[in-house]
């Protein structure tokens, strides 16, 4: 039977960097919300060789989810899922932002890890925004309540981000911001529950990446031009350098990369030390 690969988000941004780096003997399942997108990445990956499925799925959806699996599972042996999919602050409220990148995470590892076996590997998509979570907010008892209380889950982080004063912007920020902290916590919590099945899990925090979402965030916000100075080399990172860091966290050969997340900033969080 043949490997496969599904990528959340694969119809843009890093997901889609991500595929053209995948082995081509693995059979790549993209998906997403927009029939369009999806076309677009198969058409750009099929003319370099790989073989690839789309198909439409809502990742806050959990039947959506299932039926992915569904999907994937008969094409062969899920060995792989990069979950990319995800909103940020200038896209969505904080209520879709929550149920987007957090339940939906939720959902694909609780989904993918019941149709993955032994060598399998899960990469969840958080942020580096993750590590700007106020301390006071940060209540693992309510990260607790995602798997089997996902109404008072919602709830209590969409409470949490509309606590935050001020506009719009900020309250979808505070969501994104906790959305992706809890991404953090529950990888971790899933590699050390799901390394009994021989299934490693994995979170990424990139920084500010020049996809769609990472340039609409760069024009709403004067942190994320104040985040690009901190770099090392004053810039955004490129979508096609975190497609083959992904790729490479998810290749086999780094079996013991697990229960960690891997912070891809270009030095932003340590700029600050260095005076910047
Ligand atoms: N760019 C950055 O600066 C940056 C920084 C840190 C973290 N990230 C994270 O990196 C991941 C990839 O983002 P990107 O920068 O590559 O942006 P992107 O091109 O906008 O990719 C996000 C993808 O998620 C899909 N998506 C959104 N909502 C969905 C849903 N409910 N169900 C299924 N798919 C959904 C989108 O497709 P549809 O709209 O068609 O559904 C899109 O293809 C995201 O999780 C993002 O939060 C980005």
């Amino acid at each position: 039977m043949a490997n496969v690969c599904v990528i959340t988000g694969g119809g843009s941004g890093m997901g889609l960097e991500t595929a053209r780096n995948i082995d081509k003997d693995v059979i790549l399942v993209l998906t997403g919300r927009t029939a369009a997108k999806l076309e677009n990445a198969k058409s750009i990956l099929e003319s370099e060789g790989h073989e690839v499925h789309v198909t439409s799925c809502d990742v806050s959806a959990r039947k959506d989810v299932h039926e992915l699996c569904l999907l994937a599972s008969n094409l062969g042996t899920i060995k792989t899922v990069i979950h990319a999919a995800g909103l940020s602050p200038a896209m969505a409220d904080p209520k879709t932002i929550i149920m987007v990148n957090a339940v939906g995470t939720k959902n694909v590892n609780m989904e993918f890890y019941k149709y993955m076996n032994d060598g399998g590997v899960i990469v969840d998509i958080a942020s580096s925004s993750a590590y700007e979570a106020p301390a006071a907010l940060v209540k693992h008892q309510i990260y607790e309540e995602a798997e089997y209380e996902e109404e008072k889950f919602i709830k209590h982080m969409t409470g949490e981000a509309n606590l935050i004063p001020g506009s719009d912007y900020n309250k979808s920020g505070m969501a994104y911001v906790m959305s992706k902290n809890f991404v953090v916590w529950y990888a971790q919590k899933c590699a050390h529950e799901y390394a009994a099945k021989g299934i490693r899990v994995v979170s990424v925090s990139p920084g500010l990446i020049e996809t769609d979402m990472g340039t609409r965030e760069v024009e709403q916000a004067d942190f994320a031009k104040q985040m690009i100075e901190r770099t090392c080399a004053h810039r955004m990172g490129k979508p096609e350098e975190l497609g083959f860091a992904i790729a490479s966290i998810a290749d086999e050969r780094n079996g013991y990369l697990c229960g960690i997340d891997v912070l891809i900033d270009g030095g932003a969080s340590t700029g600050k030390k260095f005076g910047k």
